[in-house]
């Protein structure tokens, strides 16, 4: 019922990696019925899920903006939850998206041109919340974040910027772990180690929070 995207038409943020891990979470740890859109041609997040082995992800491409408006609200219907994978572009199919989404969960890397890239992607979900009455909610996080950098300072500049976003307290750290996930098609809570559990955290810690400001 309640459709959930990973938006930033900016490459390389993390949309793929925290839809895969969220999608993973929904199912493994919360037993709820969970599909994963992948709505990137680059087919990252779908590619990845097939290979996994121990828990399955149901997972579905549409790329088209037309498919997408059309089809996720009938999937919503048959799941308690649908995350999108959105594509790394500007495109009609992430206004798409933001037109059939409860949640924009958009994951913003702590540097000067990412910051800027957010303002760009709140842009479209502004234009979406002014047709539908303030759907969806925005919900930005900092992603791929290296420890020791200001964060304090990027996070308070990010929220002036886009006023109407909610920045949850949650950072996910840049981490080997993490970069190792999708090749070997597999999750953080899969790969044994301090480094992956210390993720594996993050993240649950970052879907709670996420899921609080569910409208
Ligand atoms: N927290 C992290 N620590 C280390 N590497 C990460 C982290 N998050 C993502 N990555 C890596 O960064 C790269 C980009 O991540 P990902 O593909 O999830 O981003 P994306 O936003 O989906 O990109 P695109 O816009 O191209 O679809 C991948 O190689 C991924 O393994
Ligand atoms: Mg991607």
């Amino acid at each position: 019922m309640t459709v959930i995207s990973l938006v930033n038409q900016k490459g390389g943020v993390s949309k793929s990696t925290t839809s895969v891990h969220l999608a993973y979470w929904l199912i493994a740890k919360k037993k709820q019925k969970t599909l994963l859109i992948d709505a990137d041609s680059q087919r990252s997040s779908s590619l990845w899920v097939e290979g996994m082995e121990d828990v399955e992800i149901p997972c579905k491409v549409i790329g088209s903006p037309d498919d997408l408006l059309e089809q996720v609200p009938d999937l919503a219907a048959d799941y308690d939850y649908v995350i999108v994978d959105g594509p790394a572009s500007l495109s009609e199919a992430t206004r798409a998206i933001l037109f059939r989404s409860d949640l924009a969960f958009i994951p913003v890397q702590p540097t000067g041109v990412d910051l800027r890239s957010a303002s760009d992607a709140m842009r479209l979900v502004k234009q979406a919340q002014s047709v539908r009455g303030g759907l969806p909610k925005a919900v930005m996080f900092l992603s791929r974040a290296v420890k020791g950098t200001k964060l304090k300072d990027e996070a308070i500049v990010l929220l002036s910027k886009n006023p109407g976003a909610i920045l949850l307290n949650t950072v996910i750290h840049q981490k080997q772990a993490i970069a190792d996930t999708s090749g070997q098609s597999a999750t953080v809570w899969d790969i044994s180690g301090r480094p992956a559990s210390e993720s594996a955290s993050e993240y649950e810690k970052l879907f709670k929070e996420m899921l609080e400001q569910l409208p």
